[in-house]
């Protein structure tokens, strides 16, 4: 396994391209599977996440191949295997993906259920709920779900209890090709679920209600294949302006959308930031003391729950004020206050919230990623703290950040990648 070295005390300087969203590469790549023929998706990010579903696909039988820029094509064609198996799920659950759209256009799949996961037990409970409305009959056997729809799926009312990102996406590619309109009410907002429903109109799906809490699918007998685009990752744009936070300095990211960030440009002003928004980049700077702010992560608009480990990095580093971070999506998800306070953060779990007391800085110490959004709080703050800091366990970073180590010293960073 591969560790992170970084000296810390070097303010970024300079301008990076931010990547394609993690979390729409991977709905647009399954919705590949609904039609046949050859799809074109731009703007993928290479990450492990992006090369684990295509290794699904192709152990379906689809034919991939990904450009080094970023450029997709996926032939689902020949799609001969109905099975998501556990070795390849049990990496990333977002491989739940594929089971709306294989059931939509096959009458049939197997995947395994996701397993856990370190933030939460991240159960799948309104995804199969609702393909048993449209007419799925599923059963859970050993860790797998095996579902069937003899004929194809009807259309049927749904409402979500907790807006569910790839819940709506699934139910999202399952109505595009079933029989008469299904409505899904409470249903989520973020931009990747934009972006995905761009591309199944492209493909000739009819949904209407984009960016709203209730989507109307009238279901169509087939769909074709057709060209797509990954909008830029608001997580990875949010996490560097965070860094320029915590570390100073002056940035630009291009290739970002400033509109897909509401809140957390908001908090970062409140926090003392220069932000200026251009069409399509961001420039931040961080001017004098760093300002305490709280927290409360949301579905979308809201300040998004992936980067709450990030920002929990930033209030951790001002003089003495404190920040109370709620984290309302996720039942565990502070897995990274542990380490921070190796780094001589003053952090306080009480159930959902962490209080967090400015200490003023970081010192550099060796500590351990867990998950991927902690594991970038943890580059944050060694980026900041005096001295060395050594980040064991970095596959979690590398399945969400595209070409971290090249962008941070692109800026100036002082940071290693070596065997551990
Ligand atoms: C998506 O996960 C993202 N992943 C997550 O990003 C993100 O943190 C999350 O949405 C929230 O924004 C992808 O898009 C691939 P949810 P998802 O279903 O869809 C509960 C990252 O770091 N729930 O919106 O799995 C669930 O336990 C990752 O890039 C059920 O109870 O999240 C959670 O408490 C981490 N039953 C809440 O709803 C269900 O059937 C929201 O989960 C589904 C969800």
């Amino acid at each position: 396994m591969d560790k992170l070295v970084i000296e810390g005390g070097h303010p970024l300087r300079g301008s990076i391209k931010i990547s394609g969203a993690k979390n729409a590469a991977l709905p647009l790549i399954a919705a590949t599977l609904l039609a046949p023929g050859r799809h074109t998706v731009r703007n993928v990010p290479n990450l492990r996440d992006t090369r684990t579903i295509l290794k699904l696909l192709e152990s379906f039988g689809a034919k991939t191949e990904l450009a080094a820029d970023g450029t997709l094509t996926v032939d689902s064609d020949e799609i001969s295997n109905l099975e998501a198996s556990y070795e390849l799920v049990k990496t990333m659950r977002a491989s739940v993906l594929v089971l709306g759209p294989l059931l939509a256009r096959f009458g049939r799949a197997r995947v395994s259920l996701p397993g856990g996961c370190a933030i939460g037990a991240r159960p799948i409970d309104f995804h199969l709920q609702a393909l048993e409305k449209m007419g799925a009959r599923l059963v859970l056997r050993e860790g797998y779900v095996e579902a069937q729809a003899e004929a194809s799926l009807a259309g049927a009312e749904v409402c979500f209890d907790i807006p569910s990102v790839t819940g709506t996406e699934n139910i999202l590619m399952a109505a595009a090709l079933a029989k008469g309109v299904t409505v899904l009410k409470n249903a989520a907002r973020e931009p990747e679920v934009g972006n995905l429903i761009e591309m199944l109109q492209a493909m000739g799906a009819e949904i209407e209600g984009r960016d709203t809490d209730r989507l109307t699918i009238r279901g169509v007998p087939r769909l074709k294949a057709a060209d797509s685009a990954v909008i830029p990752d608001r997580i990875e744009t949010g996490t560097y302006l965070i860094a320029v936070g915590a570390v100073g300095g002056e940035v630009t990211l291009t290739n970002c959308r400033p509109g897909h960030l509401p809140s957390v440009l908001d908090k970062l002003r409140q926090v003392g930031l220069v932000i200026e928004e251009g069409e399509d980049s961001i420039r931040v700077a961080r001017r004098g003391a760093l300002r305490n702010v709280d927290v409360k992560t949301m579905p979308y608009p809201g300040f998004p729950t992936d980067l709450q480990a990030q920002v929990m990095s930033l209030m951790a580093m001002t003089n003495g004020g404190l920040s109370v971070i709620h984290e309302t999506i996720f039942e565990n998800r502070f897995m990274h206050v542990a380490e921070l306070r190796r780094l001589g953060a003053d952090i306080r779990v009480d159930g959902r919230s962490a209080i967090v007391k400015g200490a003023g800085g970081f010192v550099g110490a060796k500590v351990m990623a867990t998950d991927l959004r902690a594991s970038a709080s943890l580059v944050i703050a060694g980026l900041a703290a005096q001295g060395l800091t050594e980040i064991s366990r970095i596959y979690h970073l590398e399945r969400g950040y595209d070409n971290l180590v090249g962008k941070l010293r692109a800026l100036g960073a002082k940071v290693q990648q070596m065997r551990e």
